[in-house]
């Protein structure tokens, strides 16, 4: 099974939005157990909401964020984001429908899927979120 670990890398350094992905990752992980327990299809219907209902929020407390500061890069991110929760909702509903199940391959997608958004993306507001946080 894939865990995601916190790792000082993934930080911002802004509070509110590093706990957000530390939750987010904390949920994950507990779909990973989840799998590797050998839970229900319903309990892992359950975890896999309870991850991306998160995100959703997690997105529009980004958005909000970006669009009070301003941020250049807003319309790309949202799009983004936008692209990131359509294709978590068709996992979701391909797995309710039995259409698939929950393997490691769609582990490596939910990991590559949170991670590399943070990495790459996120990183990109950080310096203005810190600058207009502290003003
Ligand atoms: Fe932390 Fe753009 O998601």
């Amino acid at each position: 099974m894939t865990y995601i670990d916190w790792d000082e890398k993934y930080s911002l350094h802004v509070k509110e939005i590093d706990d957000q992905h530390k939750n987010m990752f904390l949920l994950f992980n507990k779909l990973q157990d989840g799998m590797r327990t050998g839970k229900s299809k319903e309990e892992l219907e359950n975890a896999l909401s309870e991850l991306i209902d998160n995100t959703v929020i997690h997105f529009a407390t980004e958005e909000k964020l970006m669009q009070q500061f301003s941020y250049v890069g807003f319309v790309e991110h949202k799009r983004i984001h936008d692209d990131l929760i359509a294709d978590a909702r068709e996992l979701q509903k391909r797995f309710s429908q039995g259409r698939i199940t929950l393997t490691e391959k769609v582990s490596v997608f939910l990991t590559d899927w949170l991670t590399d958004h943070i990495l790459d993306m996120d990183k990109k507001y950080a310096p203005l979120f810190r600058s207009e946080s502290s003003s």
